[in-house]
C-alpha cells in the first residue's frame, strides 16, 4: 500500500508491537543504575548502544544481542525484570510517555538526534525492506510526505526533537544530548563523552577499540544477522553515513522539504549538519 501501517493508541501512532508492553511502558520500574538510550527512529540507537555496554563492561568482549531485547515498549516488562543491572534500556518513545519513575530514579538518558533528511530516507528503507510488516511499498518522495506529516510509527520527528529540545533546556534530569553527525565527525571523543557521562574509565587502549569494535562495518558484520536481511541486505545496518539524503531527494524535493522545515521549526534553536 501507500501508507504506513500501524497501531493508534489515543491518537499516537505506535509499531505493531504487543499492545500491553506499548500501554505498560509509564509503569515500568527504572533503577538507579539503568541507562535509558532516547532516539527517533533510525537515528543511532543501535550504535550507542553497543558503545555503552563496552564502556560498561569495560571490554569489547560483549555477547552478541540485539538492542532490541532491551527496548521498553517491545518487551514484557517480567523479562525486563529479570535482566540484570545495570541494564542499558532504549526507547523511541517521546518524552512525555516514558517511564514515570525517571522523575524519581537516578536513570542516565543518552539521547541522539539525527538530521531529518538523512533519518526519512533511513527510516524510508527500513519501511520498504520490512514491507510485510510495514504493508508498504511507496516511493521515496510519497514516504517523505508522510514524514513531515507525522503518519509513520513514532509520529512526527518535528515533535519529537522540539520536545527534547524543550527538556533538555528545562529540567535537571541527566541527559547527555549527542547527535548522529557529531559522532561520526568524531566518534572517539563521542565516545569519551559518553563514558564521562557513564563515569566509566576505560584506558585509552580500550576506547580506540570500541570504536574499532563500534565502526558500521564492524557492528554490521557482527551483528547484521541478529535482525534480519532482506535480499541479502542487513535491514538495521544499511549505510552508516551522513548525507546519503542527497541521493534520494530532487533539488525540487528537497526545497519542499527545507520551506516546511522552516516553518515546523521556526520556534525551535536546534541545529543539524547535512553532511560533513
Ligand atoms: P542508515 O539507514 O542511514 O544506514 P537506529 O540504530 O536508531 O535504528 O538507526 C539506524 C541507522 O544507524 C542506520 O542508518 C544504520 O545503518 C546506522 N548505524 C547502525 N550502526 C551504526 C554504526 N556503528 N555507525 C554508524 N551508523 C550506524
Amino acid at each position: 500500500g501507500k501508507t504506513i501501517s500501524f497501531i493508534e493508541l489515543n491518537g499516537r501512532l505506535l509499531p505493531k508491537f504487543d499492545i500491553d508492553c506499548l500501554e505498560n511502558v509509564p509503569s515500568l520500574p527504572l533503577r538507579d543504575d539503568d541507562v535509558l538510550i532516547c532516539a527517533y527512529p533510525k537515528c543511532g540507537t543501535h550504535w550507542l548502544f553497543e558503545i555503552s555496554r563496552m564502556l560498561i563492561e569495560n571490554t569489547t568482549n560483549v555477547p552478541v544481542q540485539p538492542k532490541d531485547d532491551f527496548m521498553i515498549e517491545f518487551i514484557p516488562q517480567k523479562t525486563l525484570a529479570s535482566l540484570p543491572s545495570p541494564r542499558i534500556l532504549n526507547s523511541h518513545y517521546r518524552f512525555q510517555y516514558l517511564p514515570k519513575d525517571l522523575k524519581k530514579k537516578k536513570t542516565k538518558i543518552l539521547y541522539i538526534r539525527r538530521n531529518p533528511k538523512d533519518a526519512a530516507v533511513s527510516f524510508y528503507n527500513h519501511s520498504k525492506k520490512l514491507s510485510k510488516y510495514y504493508e508498504y511499498d511507496g516511493e521515496f518522495k510519497d514516504y517523505l510526505k508522510l514524514f513531515v506529516d507525522g503518519k509513520v510509527d513514532y509520529g512526527s520527528w518535528f515533535e519529537y526533537v522540539k520536545e527534547w529540545e524543550q527538556i533538555i533546556s528545562t529540567s535537571d534530569l541527566p541527559i547527555l544530548e549527542l547527535t548522529y553527525e557529531g559522532m561520526k565527525e568524531d566518534p572517539v571523543g563521542g565516545i569519551r563523552k559518553i563514558s564521562e557521562f557513564l563515569g566509566t574509565t576505560p584506558t585509552e587502549e580500550l576506547i580506540r577499540d570500541i570504536n574499532d569494535r563500534c565502526s558500521f562495518a564492524n557492528m554490521s558484520q557482527r551483528k547484521g544477522h541478529l535482525t534480519g536481511k532482506v535480499e541479502g541486505q542487513s535491514i538495521m545496518y544499511r549505510k552508516g553515513e551522513v548525507g546519503d539524503w542527497k541521493n534520494w531527494f530532487t533539488v525540487a524535493l528537497d526545497e519542499w522539504f527545507d520551506q516546511i522545515y522552516a516553518h515546523k521549526m521556526s520556534d525551535s534553536k536546534l541545529q543539524f549538519k547535512y553532511s560533513l
